[in-house]
């Protein structure tokens, strides 16, 4: 059977902690289909840490070199690639996506977000004096955007990663 947007890469957004790459990683697997990470892809191309870009070379500079990797990955055929909790700000950004991929939103409350990232302390916006206050506010801004996906899961805490990818691909 011939489904909607088959061939396109599927893109995974939303914030930090929803579990785009753990999910994104078995999802590639399930479908036998190359697993790619626009986090990692920056760090692999200037051999710095996500903390060490925003620290050296700022935000801006970031988000630059994250809009051209996220053009590059969605040229690179069928596949998933997760992306940072940032890239669907830019419109830019969703644009592409919607003209060559196929956007799911991972959907996670506040909650579920803190519990996972609290003891993470390599991400640059989280550095703040309350991480959780910001974490928040992030939600709370981005939560319109991410809207904008084609797609859209919700993650649980009870819910496994292998849970996740079935509900994705039900989606
Ligand atoms: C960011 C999320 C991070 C990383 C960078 C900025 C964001 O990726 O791209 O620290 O703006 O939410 P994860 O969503 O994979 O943590």
């Amino acid at each position: 059977r011939h489904m909607p947007g088959e061939g396109r890469p599927i893109v995974l957004v939303g914030m930090m902690g929803s579990g785009k790459t753990a999910v994104g990683t078995a999802l590639a697997e399930r479908l036998d289909v190359p697993f790619r990470d626009t986090d990692e892809a920056i760090v692999a191309a200037s051999r710095m840490s996500i903390a060490e870009i925003f620290e050296r070379d700022g935000e801006a500079f970031f988000r630059a070199r994250e809009r051209e990797i996220l053009n590059r990955l969605l040229d690179a055929g069928p596949g998933v690639v997760s992306t940072g909790g940032g890239i669907f700000l830019d419109q830019r950004n969703r644009d592409a996506i919607a003209a060559r991929g196929v956007s799911v939103w991972l959907r996670a409350s506040a909650d579920l977000l803190w519990s996972r990232v609290k003891h993470r302390t390599t991400r640059p916006l989280l550095m703040t004096s309350d991480p959780r206050g910001t974490l928040e506010r992030l939600l709370a801004e981005r939560t319109p955007h991410y809207a904008n996906a084609q797609v859209i899961v919700d993650a649980h805490a009870s819910y496994s990663i292998s849970d996740m990818v079935d509900h994705v691909i039900e989606a």
